[in-house]
């Protein structure tokens, strides 16, 4: 099964009502490239308090970063997005068993999903934590960091919205340092220090399950936030 499924049938087999269904994602129209706002959607209808600050997660894994976040903060919406089928169904799961009704889950690319489905202003916070690092440079297009995502970032974030980032990764690190280079200028981003989460150890940058599983191997974890000017002081 996949997309095109009837009214309320879920995308790409998600398990219960956390996966985006295919009747709340419909296909992009064909003119979506010289029309980019005939492809958006509303995502804050996705939940069932509209009103709450959006959050996403892009590459959520297995998710426990989305558990841990969602209940800690239940007065946000947190959408994960998360393209690898397997990780996909499996937090969808845990969202499910946990019981959380603020977190709803996405099979898609993230970056894709911000350029094409997201309007203006509607995100408070992106979070991407430990994104894949594409270490060849032939792959280095495929990283989710690039000018063009940071440029749909600003975009859809509101007014003193943040982009959050992690890696241990010393390649894509120096690749966000070259990007931050030119997109953290008057104008665009202001750039701040990353504060981990109230809920995470001592011990932990953000808590997700890559960094638990891999922080004994003593990598360094950097990190930056990007945040969009205009907010309330
Ligand atoms: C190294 S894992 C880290 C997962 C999680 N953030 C963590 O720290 O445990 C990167 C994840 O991002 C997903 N991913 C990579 N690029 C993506 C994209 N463009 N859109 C959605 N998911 C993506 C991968 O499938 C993988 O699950």
């Amino acid at each position: 099964m996949s997309f095109g499924l009837g009214h309320g049938r879920t995308l790409d087999d998600a398990p219960g009502v956390v996966g985006v269904t295919a009747a709340e994602l419909p296909p992009l129209p064909d003119d979506v490239g010289l029309k980019p706002e005939s492809g958006r959607v509303d995502v804050t209808r996705w939940f069932p308090e509209p009103a709450r600050p959006l959050e996403i997660e892009i590459g959520s894994g297995k998710g426990s970063f989305l558990l841990d976040h969602a209940s800690a903060c239940p007065g946000i919406n947190l959408l994960g997005i998360e393209w690898a089928r397997e990780f996909y169904l499996y937090s969808a799961d845990r969202v499910r068993r946990r019981g959380l009704k603020n977190v709803r889950m996405l099979r898609a690319d993230g970056a894709d999903f911000l350029r094409w489905r997201l309007a203006d202003g509607v995100v408070s916070v992106v979070h991407l934590y430990y994104s894949d690092p594409w270490p060849k440079t032939k792959h280095h297009k495929n990283r989710v960091v690039q000018d063009r995502f940071l440029q749909e970032a600003l975009r859809v974030l509101r007014p003193g919205g943040e982009l959050r980032l992690v890696t241990d990764h010393p390649g894509l690190w120096e690749w966000y340092e070259e990007h931050l280079a030119r997109w953290c200028v008057p104008g665009r981003f202001e750039r701040r220090e990353f504060v981990p989460p109230d809920w995470t150890d001592d011990d932990e940058v953000v808590g997700t399950n890559y960094e638990r599983k891999t922080r004994a191997a003593g990598r360094e974890p950097r990190s930056a936030v990007l945040v969009k000017p205009g907010g309330a002081p």
